[in-house]
């Protein structure tokens, strides 16, 4: 979602703020915008739309200013427009403010403001926060002191989340303040720099701000403080390494590559993990109670990770999307075992509910993509996906190895109950392979059969229901067309009244055990004219329009369905010319609830 950078030093800001805010523009953005000063005076360009308009009306004015700092913006409060664009600043112009999260109490602190007289001209949530400051600073002279004073004060005064960064007229430094919401300090040769996302600072070893921290950068140094203003030091963070290349290389988007290295991702991940200590402290018995929690595609790895732990390790577990999770009574009780998948890491609804599970006494267990993030920070345990970045919004390479993981600790947990496991783990491990050698000989032709339809259905039992649910969003999220993931057996339920002769649907067939109840759904559909393409891997010939031909055993079926689903996504979409690693109103993480 919104991305923050800043830099202070002996280097030109521009340098450093634009090339940190172009590699933000994986997340998702609508406008975009920086303050710095120009001897001392505060000034602000804005633009809607993308960093590379930034860069060039900023060349317009002559900037070799040392102190910046830069935002893009994903709108929440406010349509897209330059004046709702961040910076934000005070009334006087004086004071500048960049922030991700959202001020739940902006309303009530707005009238305030407007009764002492100061005028908005923005809708956004974030302008109180420089006039609530300038209030604050009224009279006083603005030093370090005084101004963190002001921040401390006005910051108890918010309610919700936030990441936030602040200059101020002829002060040659960055204050920054953090709650719910990442921000990562560093200080290097030239300079210090701030960010919401580690990836994009210059230096290794970095400063992760905790929950209602504050720094101070200069040029020279970053100094921490608690809520109290207490001087504190915070724990160094290193960038973890990775084999994988952060560039798209031959590919022609960041989906593309992303997907041709699902099968690394796997074995990468499986390769990374220690099976004989991955469940040290996450000791499984026949009457624990688990809860699983994410959204999106990290929720259908769940609902994977639920089908498996129920199939081999006989384990009840609840399942829940995070943004439902918390609104509807939780049963979690001390010591029971929840477990939240994040690709981000940073999902602000998952993150909810890892800190309401905590405040039960649960123990939390992580399974994220990004090792310094805030939900790997938190949880009691966090296992590792090891994927790699992934920039595409549409989440690939980091949804086999969610499974892979899961497929981990089912194994692991099979033990510890000693169950038979009708897998292994080469069988996991297997996928690689299997993900590398699919080919979809018809994709072109059926791409293009489906390319201009309105609607499209996916259909499966049992775990290839779960397959569809995943396969339908992907679908959905870069083709923009309606996709819609049907248990089959339902389908005489309701839906089948709307398939005529123009509707198409995938048909997912794995559960050797469900081929004749499949079979007979694929003739009801038949016969209402509607159009079949089978994914299956069952040797027989079917009476369908296209039969993709997947090689899977049906327990480990999701890594090889989700990877023809991807594939069809991104083909659809760039037929269609969309922009298929940023695809309309997604952001990559999903910072607020
Ligand atoms: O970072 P997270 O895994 O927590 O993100 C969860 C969802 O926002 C994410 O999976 C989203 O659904 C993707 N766009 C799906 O491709």
């Amino acid at each position: 979602m919104c991305g923050i950078v800043g830099y202070v030093g002996n280097k030109i800001a521009s340098t450093y703020v634009l090339k940190s805010l172009k590699f933000l523009d994986y997340r998702g953005y609508d406008s975009a915008g920086v303050g710095f000063l120009n001897n001392g005076k505060l000034e602000i360009t804005k633009v809607v739309g993308s960093v590379e308009n930034l860069s060039k009306k900023l060349k317009q004015n002559v900037v070799d200013s040392s102190i910046m700092i830069g935002h893009t913006r994903w709108a929440t409060h406010g349509g897209v427009n330059i004046k709702n664009a961040h910076p934000q600043t005070d009334n006087a112009n004086k004071i500048a403010v960049v922030h991700n999260g959202i001020i739940e109490n902006y309303e009530v602190l707005k009238k305030e403001l407007e009764k002492k007289g100061v005028c908005f001209s923005s809708q956004t949530d974030t302008e109180i926060i420089p006039n609530l400051l300038h209030i604050y600073l009224k009279n006083v002279e603005l030093t370090t002191q005084n101004i963190l004073f002001a921040l401390s004060a006005i910051t108890k005064r918010l309610v919700g989340t936030y990441a936030l960064c602040v200059i101020f007229e002829n002060i040659n430094q960055i204050f920054v303040c953090s709650r719910f919401s990442p921000l990562v300090v560093c200080k290097f040769d030239g300079g210090a720099m701030v960010s919401s996302d580690l990836n994009c600072l210059p230096d290794d070893d970095c400063f992760k701000l905790t929950d209602n921290t504050f720094a101070v950068l200069d040029g020279s140094k970053i100094e921490f403080f608690d809520e109290f203003l207490n001087q504190i030091s915070l724990r160094k963070i290193k960038k973890p390494k990775t084999q994988f290349k952060d560039d798209s290389g031959k590919f022609g988007s960041f989906m593309e590559k992303e997907i041709f290295e699902d099968g690394e991702a796997v074995a990468s991940t499986i390769n990374f993990l220690d099976f004989n200590s991955i469940c040290d402290d996450v000791v499984i018995n026949k009457e624990s109670h688990l809860f699983i929690t994410a959204c999106g595609t990290a929720y259908h790895a769940g609902r994977v990770f639920q089908y498996i732990l129920k199939k081999i390790c006989k384990l009840e577990s609840y399942i829940n999307y995070a943004s439902e999770f918390r609104y509807s009574p939780p049963f979690v009780k001390k010591d029971d075992v929840c477990f939240f998948i994040s690709q981000s890491g940073e999902t602000a609804d998952t993150l909810s509910c890892l800190k309401l599970a905590q405040s039960l006494e649960a123990k939390t267990v992580a399974i994220t993509n990004v090792q310094t993030s805030t939900i790997a920070d938190l949880a009691d345990k966090n296992i590792p996906t090891n994927a790699g970045i992934e920039r595409a919004v549409a989440s690939t390479k980091a949804f086999v190895a969610q499974l892979a993981v899961c497929y981990f600790l089912t194994l692991k947990f099979a033990e510890q109950l000693s169950i038979d496991c009708e897998f292994s783990k080469e069988d996991i491990l297997f996928q690689q392979k299997a993900l590398d050698e699919l080919q979809i000989e018809n994709l072109s032709k059926i791409v293009d059969e489906l390319k201009d339809l309105s609607s499209i259905y996916v259909l499966g039992r049992g775990l290839d229901y779960v397959s569809a649910m995943e396969g339908a969003l992907k679908i959905k999220e870069v083709s923009y067309i309606h996709c819609e993931a049907i248990p089959l057996g339902e389908l005489k339920h309701g839906s089948i009244a709307l398939f005529n002769n123009s509707t198409y649907c995938f048909v997912v067939m794995t559960d050797k055990t469900l081929f004749p109840k499949v079979k007979n759904n694929i003739s009801e559909i038949k016969s209402r004219g509607a159009k079949i393409i089978l994914i299956t891997n069952c040797e027989e010939k079917l009476d369908v329009n296209h039969t993709i031909k997947i090689n899977t055993e049906d327990i480990l079926s999701p890594f090889v369905v989700s990877k023809v689903f991807q594939l069809f996504a991104l083909n659809i979409s760039r037929k269609k010319h969309i922009n298929v690693d940023k695809p309309r109103n997604l952001a990559k993480s999903v910072t607020v609830e």
